[in-house]
């Protein structure tokens, strides 16, 4: 029998409504169809609550992470975010709906291809993506109102700090290669102050200066599957 992704979809947003709140952001995952940013031989678990792998040992991550993440910028409409860590493009179509702009970079020029191109036939418009340069993030378009990096650094990094407008929020996953603590840290003109939201676990990010080195990228804690 064919899966009804549509009633699955349904049963995903009334179980993120537990703990999230913002219906803009509900009704952007009522929307967007996971089914099309996973493997085909994964299309079957899209909508279960939990990271699946991509390929090249990533993850598209678990909804509820991608919801606490997106929350947490506290997106109106008008904004320019941007999203390191691409992936599958699921959470910048998410971020498409709920923002002016999206600019999204992927250190994996395979996945960034194949992302851009799921976004584009699927018409995720706003969103544009890039191969990431040896820097983190991509300052030539800087300042954003909103940051999300969708992988682990070591620390919070100045340099995307740095790519943060005034008043901009930015959610990372901070610390250990394995488990860390989501944090939020927003940008304002008496300095920069941080948060932390709950622990979470993330792939590495990869950078040469304020990530994990890439020799270690195979050792990634990405969810085994089956
Ligand atoms: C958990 S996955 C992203 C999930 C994605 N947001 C989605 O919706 O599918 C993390 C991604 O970050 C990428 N990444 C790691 N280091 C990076 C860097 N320095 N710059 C850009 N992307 C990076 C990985 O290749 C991986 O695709």
């Amino acid at each position: 029998m064919p899966i009804d992704y549509q009633a699955a979809r349904e049963d995903l947003v009334r179980s993120l409504r537990a703990e999230i709140r913002e219906e803009r952001l509900l009704a952007a995952f009522a929307q967007v169809p996971r089914e099309r940013f996973v493997p085909p031989e994964l299309q079957r678990y899209a909508y279960d609550d939990r990271p699946l792998p991509i390929g090249h040992g990533q993850t598209i991550s678990q909804p509820l992470m991608v919801a606490i993440m997106t929350q947490a910028l506290e997106l109106r409409g008008d904004e320019k975010v941007l999203e390191v860590g691409t992936g599958s493009g699921y959470q910048a179509a998410l971020l498409s709906l709920l923002a002016r702009e999206v600019v999204s970079v992927e250190r994996i020029a395979e996945l960034a291809e194949a992302a851009a191109r799921r976004l584009q036939e699927l018409g995720y418009a706003n969103v544009r993506v890039f191969v990431a340069g040896t820097g983190l993030g991509w300052p030539q378009e800087a300042p954003y109102d909103a940051i999300t990096v969708t992988a682990g650094a070591p620390d919070v990094p100045t340099s995307l700090v740095d790519q943060l407008a005034m008043g901009g929020r930015m959610v990372v996953p901070v610390g250990g290669r394995r488990l860390q603590q989501l944090v939020r840290v927003t940008r304002s003109e008496r300095g920069v102050t941080m948060e932390r939201l709950g622990e979470c676990r993330f792939v590495p990010l990869i950078a040469p200066e304020e990530g994990w080195p890439e020799w270690e990228a195979s050792d990634n804690g990405a969810a085994p599957w089956p």
